[in-house]
């Protein structure tokens, strides 16, 4: 799991005003709630006087309160009072939190984790179409999954399980001559064309009316370690376009916030009928990826044998390896092994100019 991208905390109605909401990500816990303008903040969730849970605090004033002794914490992840102390008393400068910067967009709470500065970052990974004419999202779903993200990602650009694995979608046949990859600046795209699926075999057939099989194809691309994007041409006029945040809760669960855009079928009437497939197809992809051997990515390429129709996994892991040289994979075992002993949590952006951290800053792959 990797530090400095953007990820999903939780949905907008997931958090409330008036409590906050514990988050689980990269195996590591978060406290998010709203203050009194109703701005999304996340901060690390051990409070820094003797190890409280925020998130089973109160919001008092706009600002998180420990549910242990009271210490109140603004959204800058600064403690303002310590009740014991009284309203003048002295804050101790250690007297802090990691807070994390947040957007709140299309119903999603997102934050990024790391403490990389504003302008080297990865770019947030945003909707294109978003409020564009033409275009309409269908709503918000949540798709859980018990498995690790990168093995989901790699189900996502992987274009040769689909004849197998989607038989309602017209058991379309991968040609690996019709595949080009490209490589972009915080991921790979793959381009697909294939012949479209035979009449009677796909739900959505309706759309493909008088056209040609030049028309049909998509692309898959990811951004970041856990961003996908897949667009379905599925005629010249007709398209969906599908976009997935994924949450590594930790090594063995993962929570895809997942929203289709769709430039067709407009009236919002076709939105549960169109979710509807969209979740009976990533309902089959779920049963695949829950149940692949190891639960992660093996570390080592004698323990997988990869043919052709794998270089764009090929292309994400190497991607993943320019990230972890970067300094920004995780030490997962590390991090397993001291867990009880030591609090550790993402490193924010603070701490690249404030010293004197009490929460130990998560392990890093040497
Ligand atoms: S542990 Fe949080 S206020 Fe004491
Ligand atoms: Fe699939």
């Amino acid at each position: 799991m990797y530090i400095n991208f953007w990820y999903p905390v939780c949905t907008s109605d997931e958090l409330a005003n008036d409590k906050p909401l514990r988050a689980t990500i990269l195996g590591l816990n978060f406290v998010a709630y709203r203050d009194s303008d109703g701005k999304a903040h996340l901060l690390a969730d051990t409070c820094v006087h003797r190890g409280g849970s925020l998130s089973k605090g109160k919001i008092i004033s706009g600002r998180i309160a420990c549910p242990y002794h009271g210490w109140q914490f603004g959204g800058d992840g600064r403690c303002r009072l310590i009740p014991v102390l009284g309203e003048d008393g002295k804050i101790p400068a250690r007297a802090k939190v990691d807070a994390y910067p947040t957007e709140e967009r299309y119903g999603i709470v997102f934050a990024f984790l790391g403490d990389e500065p504003e302008d080297s970052r990865a770019p947030f990974f945003a909707i294109k179409e978003w409020g564009q004419e033409g275009w309409r999202a269908s709503p918000l779903r949540i798709i859980e999954l018990d498995a690790y993200f990168e093995r989901s990602i790699e189900n996502g650009l992987d274009p040769v399980h689909n004849e197998f694995v989607h038989d309602s979608q017209g058991n379309v046949h991968y040609k690996p001559e019709c595949t080009t990859l490209e490589s972009l600046p915080w991921g790979t795209k793959v381009h697909v064309t294939m012949d479209p699926p035979k009449p009677g075999t796909t739900q959505l057939e309706n759309l493909r009316e008088d056209d040609k099989p030049e028309h049909f194809g998509a692309y898959s691309y990811h951004h970041g370690p856990n961003g996908l994007e897949t667009r379905i041409n599925l005629s010249k006029d007709n398209s969906f376009v599908q976009y997935f945040w994924e949450q590594p809760v930790d090594a063995d669960h993962t929570r895809i916030f997942f929203i289709n855009m769709r430039n067709c079928m407009l009236d919002p009437k076709h939105d549960e009928r169109i979710m509807d497939i969209n979740l009976m197809v990533a309902g089959e992809d779920v049963g695949i990826v829950n149940e692949l051997q190891p639960k992660r990515t093996p570390e080592s390429s004698a323990k997988e044998i990869l043919v052709i129709g794998d270089e764009c996994v090929g292309r994400y892991r190497d991607c993943l390896k320019s990230w972890e040289n970067k300094g920004w994979r995780i030490d997962m075992k590390s991090l397993q092994e001291n867990r009880g002993d030591i609090v550790y949590t993402v490193p924010c952006p603070a701490r690249r100019t404030e010293k004197n951290w009490v929460l130990d800053s998560v392990p890093i792959r040497k």
